[in-house]
């Protein structure tokens, strides 16, 4: 049956490519953005786009106009560093954001709410990987802006005195990469920035030693993550991991972008600069709670989607 669904930040990475599969199953899309850090070159064909902002109330009325059956919140202030730069940029688009779109999920009576939370909640967890009953501690302004978000979208999908239940589910991302990352934006996405790097015939910037590692998950894994939680009840409530349990250094990152791109992968120059705040050091998810309650296994290794990644990088450049 066909759903209509409202995608904010689907001009966005991460957005655009929910948007597109949504569109692929037939759905009704509408896409919420500002254009802020994504382009309106990345929203598919067949998609209402309302260019507009989330934390404005007026630009949400005309995005929940007409009757949804779900929203995908997605628009987001993605960067760690900008988030130490505009702290209250950071908390005005991530919490403010967040908060005005619950809101008019409720005012509407949208039944669902899928949220994009990250693995920047967990701070320094204790042990790794780290599982989704770890405590919370945040440690960057980002992470802890994505936090307060995720826990508005939970304790309004507990909310037992609605007319109307909203059921909610969160996605502690861990590092998504694919096509559409951004290839120029320093701020964001390590390995769209080490290719852009490498196809530009630039050093790359690493701050820190280098030997901190990332759980780096492959978009179309994450797409189907989301999809498969939206029409699952056993979804409701819940907060789940999306990584794929590996860690790989930056360095390892650095090393496998110039090899794939034919350079020799020791010899690609660095820059070395100081660890930025609220840097994590060793990050792999934990996968257990989504594997046993929707089935999900990721399908993309990490060589088969830096491999991807490359192809779709060497095509627009
Ligand atoms: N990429 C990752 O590894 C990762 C990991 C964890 C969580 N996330 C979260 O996922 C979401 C998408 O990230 P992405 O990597 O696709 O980044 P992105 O920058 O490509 O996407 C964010 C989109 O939101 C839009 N946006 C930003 N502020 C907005 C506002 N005030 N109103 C309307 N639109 C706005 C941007 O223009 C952009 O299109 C973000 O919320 C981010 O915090 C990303």
């Amino acid at each position: 049956m066909t759903k209509r669904v409202l995608v904010t930040g689907g001009a966005g990475f991460i957005g655009s490519h929910m948007a597109q599969r949504l569109l692929a199953l037939g759905h009704d899309v509408v896409i919420l953005d500002n254009e802020s850090t994504g382009s309106v070159d990345n929203v598919p064909a067949g998609a209402a786009y309302i260019k507009g902002d989330v934390r404005e109330p007026a630009d949400l009325a005309r995005a929940f106009a007409q009757p949804l059956d779900a929203v995908f919140h997605i628009a987001g202030q993605a960067s760690t560093v900008r988030s130490f730069d505009d702290p209250l940029a950071d908390l005005a688009i991530n919490v403010g954001g967040t908060v005005n779109v619950t809101q008019h999920c409720l005012a509407h009576g949208v039944p669902r709410l899928l949220f994009a939370s990250s693995m920047t909640a967990y701070g320094h967890p204790a042990g790794l990987p780290v599982d989704e009953e770890t405590a919370c501690v945040p440690v960057s302004y980002y992470g802890i802006t994505k936090y307060a978000a995720e826990r508005y979208v939970h304790a309004t999908g507990a909310r037992t005195d609605l007319a109307r239940p909203l059921h909610v589910t969160s996605f502690r991302m861990f590092n998504v990469y694919g096509p559409r990352q951004r290839l120029d934006n320093p701020y964001q996405g390590v390995m769209g920035i080490f290719i852009g790097n490498v196809l530009r015939e630039e050093p790359v910037n690493i701050f820190g030693d280098g030997e901190q590692s990332r759980d780096f998950v492959y978009i179309d894994d994450v797409v189907n993550a989301w999809v498969t939680a939206w029409q699952s009840p056993a979804a409701h409530g819940q907060v789940f991991n999306l990584g794929i349990g590996q860690g790989h250094s930056v360095h390892a990152v650095v090393q496998t972008v110039a090899a794939a791109l034919g350079h020799d992968p020791a010899a690609w120059p660095r820059r070395y600069g100081p660890e930025r705040p609220g840097d994590q050091r060793h990050m792999t998810a934990d996968i257990g709670h989504i594997r046993r309650t929707l089935g999900w296994e990721p399908q993309v290794s990490f060589a088969e989607g830096v491999a991807r990644t490359i192809a779709w990088a060497r095509s627009t450049n």
